[in-house]
């Protein structure tokens, strides 16, 4: 259940017997740190009060009802907006069919047909109703869509009858939806990411470097693994312990990070660069210790690699993400970024390691944007700053995969009438 931790759950009730286990369910969702809102059939509020939900979720319940203080014109798009994940449970027999012919008549159903993530859907109704062949037949409408089906379960319901239909237990529904969630959005593509700094040596004994701890880095390759990816992790020097399952180099200057990445990037369809890779290293590093004199020491500094830059240009086909880390203008800056590099998205934050904020530390609050879209993710821990950093990636991935396909079958002629 970790990984619903934070996430945004709609949970839609519907007019069924099982409608009070409603209660059970968006209480367990709390208990695990989700946040929760409920709107409410009007035929499912003769079978469990607002009240009781809006203690347990803590947030006003919204129904169809015309007294409903809750509702403006723009509800049902603003809840779409809001919610990673809509769960409808119990969910009748007649908003199963309603669903599944894209009917949008009240408000539960109208935010589904609004809502672009994933929709689960947990059928509690009499073992005829389920079987029904009506039933059946749209349930076989939800292949291919956003839309799909925890249960039913087998037993006893409440009028005697025995067979298939009933409610999934809330455990059972929610151990699904944490299984679900997320995995699949990565399956099959190559991820290659950088983390960490870099280290630029001045003797045998010293270097310059910068604060970068590599937490970063390393929450967005485990979250990438979980969400299905093949992702492989290039780390400078950091004091993490190494990633189950992860393949990882580990290299020291921006010179070895270069040639790692070069060679590696080759097979990826993605490339995230967190590493902050020093922007200048010394002139020359010299074969003996600098030696304690009386005078200043001057080290003269050249301008080091822009290792994104180079591999923007070298690899037309990659889908790169850049980070920039700023102390002012990080607006203006990082935008400037995502043009000069010419990468897909920028992600940019504050840092100011004097200050507490970005380097080194387990949150952090990041702007990020591709060339269409912008968007400010609330300060967080860094595990749940990377959800939401990958969930942006994998919609701008996709979109500019699908723009891809359609040029090329314009040049085939496909598209042409
Ligand atoms: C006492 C009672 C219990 C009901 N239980 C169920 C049920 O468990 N499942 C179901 O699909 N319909 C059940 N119904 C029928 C639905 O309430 C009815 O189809 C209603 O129109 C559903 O509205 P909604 O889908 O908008 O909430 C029940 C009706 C009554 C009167």
């Amino acid at each position: 259940m970790s990984k619903l931790i934070k996430t945004n759950i709609l949970l839609g009730i519907t007019g069924s017997i099982a409608a009070y286990k409603a209660a059970d369910i968006a209480s367990m969702l709390k208990k695990n740190n989700c946040n929760v809102k409920v709107v409410m059939t009007k035929n499912s509020t003769s079978f469990i009060t607002e009240t009781t939900l809006e203690c347990i979720s803590n947030n006003p319940v919204i129904t169809d009802d015309e007294n409903c203080k809750n509702l403006t014109n723009f509800t049902h798009i603003d809840l779409a907006k809001w919610a990673d994940i809509i769960l409808i449970a119990p969910c009748t027999g007649n908003f199963i069919n309603k669903l599944a012919n894209g009917y949008g008549d009240d408000l539960l159903s109208t935010i589904c047909l609004a809502f672009t993530k994933q929709i689960f859907v947990a059928p509690a109704m009499n073992p005829n109703m389920w079987n029904n062949p009506i039933t059946q037949k749209n349930i076989k409408n939800f292949v291919n869509t956003n839309i799909s089906i925890i249960g039913p379960d087998y037993g006893i319901h409440a009028c005697g009858d025995t067979g298939y239909g009933r409610l999934m237990s809330p455990d059972a529904i929610l151990e699904h939806i944490s299984q679900s969630s997320n995995t699949k959005d990565f399956s099959n593509i190559n991820i290659l990411i950088t983390a960490g700094p870099t280290r630029e040596p001045i003797d045998p004994v010293r270097f310059i470097s910068n604060y970068s701890s590599g937490k970063m880095g390393y929450s967005l390759a485990e979250i990438a693994k979980e969400m299905g990816a093949n992702v492989e992790l290039i780390s400078g020097p950091v004091k993490l312990e190494p990633i189950k399952d992860i393949e990882t180099t580990y290299v020291e200057t921006s010179e070895e990070m270069l040639e790692v990445v070069k060679n590696k990037v080759k097979s990826k369809d993605i490339f995230i660069s967190t590493a902050a890779i020093a922007d200048y290293r010394p002139s020359a590093c010299s074969n003996t210790k600098f030696k304690k004199s009386n005078k200043n020491l001057v080290i003269e500094f050249t301008r080091g690699i822009d290792i994104l830059k180079k591999i923007s240009k070298d690899n037309k086909n990659l889908f790169i993400i850049g980070f920039a880390a700023e102390t002012e203008n990080l607006d203006k800056n990082m935008l400037y970024k995502l043009e000069d590099k010419n990468i897909d998205i920028i992600v940019g934050n504050i840092a100011n390691h004097q200050k507490n904020i970005g380097f080194e530390n387990d949150s952090n609050e990041v702007i990020i944007a591709s060339k269409n879209e912008k968007y400010h993710i609330q300060k967080d821990k860094k595990i749940l700053i990377a959800k939401k950093i990958l969930s942006f990636i994998s919609k701008e991935y996709k979109k500019k995969l699908s723009i891809i396909k359609s040029k090329d079958r314009g040049s085939d002629g496909l598209n042409s009438s």
